[in-house]
């Protein structure tokens, strides 16, 4: 009996239980079924969720940089719709150099092409692309680009955060100044801007000048308000920086290079999918020929804007001038070489004419 009445007390209990126990058990399947959907729906979403890859850079739209940037985006665009997005800040609009190299270590940005004179503080070996007059025009500068030794050096910063994927062109540089530079103590006194380099700032001291590191979206008002009479930079920045208004006269002294490096953060690059990481070095290796192919062109024809605005004289260095300037530049080179690596030297001009 007790046992009758336990199993019948039981039972309609037993009955409410069961009843429960599917009820709960149905809600217990529909909530794991709908977080599978709810997780399938997510990771879907994520998986279709293109990578952004955020490029900004300094230089106005029409240099050579600027063209690079807007090709790359288009190219990725078209040949990787839905799977990555090149989104270029040009003109400084996002940050200047130097905070770009700090976010792509940080990963804040994922490309970056900032001239190789601003890397001093990441490594000394670069410091060779500053060398003054050692680099005669851009075919010495894509020869040692291009040579075994060229081709490391993008990638000695790689452990820093920074893996160099090509260099890019910009161009040649030239003096701008209040007064005509042909001859290197012509620069005595004069406040010259410069980019963050050490090589430059020598170099400029050699003149008996004063060096000022300056970033570069603040030159033209520094050359407006008189806080520096002078500076250096290719023709086609100094004409989209509108430099020529504010510089009576430009020396057309090709005295150094100015070229990037195209660089990514190696966790992010490496991080990403193979066959789009694939993709994304043959679309870089397409822009990179025809920046650098397209570079002394680009450069012309600023230079020709410059001239026909009229608003600045352009003066040619003599053969005696350029010798005047590689005898007073030397101990720049003697300064700076043994950091820079005999090896690095060897590849260069200066080690072709040994
Ligand atoms: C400069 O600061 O003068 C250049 O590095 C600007 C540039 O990126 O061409």
């Amino acid at each position: 009996m007790p046992n009758i009445g336990r199993l019948r007390t039981q039972a309609p209990v037993h009955r409410i239980d069961g009843h429960k126990g599917i009820m709960s058990r149905l809600l217990a399947i529909s909530v794991v079924l709908l977080s599978i959907i709810l997780l399938a729906a997510c990771s879907e979403s994520t998986e279709n969720k293109p990578i952004v890859i955020k490029f900004p850079h300094v230089t106005a739209k029409g240099t050579p940089k600027g063209q690079g940037a807007e090709k790359l985006r288009m190219l990725v665009e078209e040949r990787l719709a839905g799977k990555v997005i090149v989104e270029v800040y040009p003109s400084s609009q996002l940050m200047n150099s130097d905070d770009s190299l700090e976010a792509l270590a940080f990963g804040e940005i994922q490309m970056i092409a900032v001239s190789l004179s601003k890397f001093d503080r990441l490594t000394r070996k670069f410091m060779v692309f500053d060398l003054p007059f050692l680099f005669r025009d851009l075919k010495e500068v894509e020869a040692f680009q291009n040579s075994p030794t060229g081709q490391n050096l993008m990638s000695v910063i790689a452990d820093k955060g920074f893996l160099g994927l090509a260099y890019w062109h910009n161009g040649m540089k030239q003096f701008g100044g209040p007064v005509p530079i042909l001859r290197p103590e012509d620069g005595d006194g004069l406040k010259f801007r410069i980019m963050e380099s050490d090589v430059l700032e020598a170099q400029i001291i050699a003149m008996g000048g004063n060096p000022q590191k300056m970033a570069f979206g603040e030159v033209y008002q520094a050359l407006q308000t008189g806080a520096i009479d002078a500076q250096e930079n290719t023709w086609s920045n100094n004409f989209s920086q509108k430099f020529f208004e504010v510089q009576d006269y430009f020396t057309e002294s090709n005295h150094g290079y100015l070229g990037y490096l195209l660089a990514v953060n190696p966790s992010f690059w490496n991080g990403l999918p193979d066959d789009i990481r694939t993709e994304l070095e043959r679309i870089i290796a397409e822009v990179s020929a025809e920046v650098n192919a397209n570079a002394w062109a680009v450069n012309q024809q600023a230079k020709q804007k410059i001239i026909d605005a009229g608003t600045s004289e352009i003066l040619q260095l003599s053969a005696q001038d350029v010798a005047t300037w590689r005898t007073v530049m030397k101990p720049v080179w003697d300064k700076f070489a043994p950091e820079i690596g005999s090896e690095i030297m060897a590849a260069t001009p200066a080690g072709h004419s040994n």
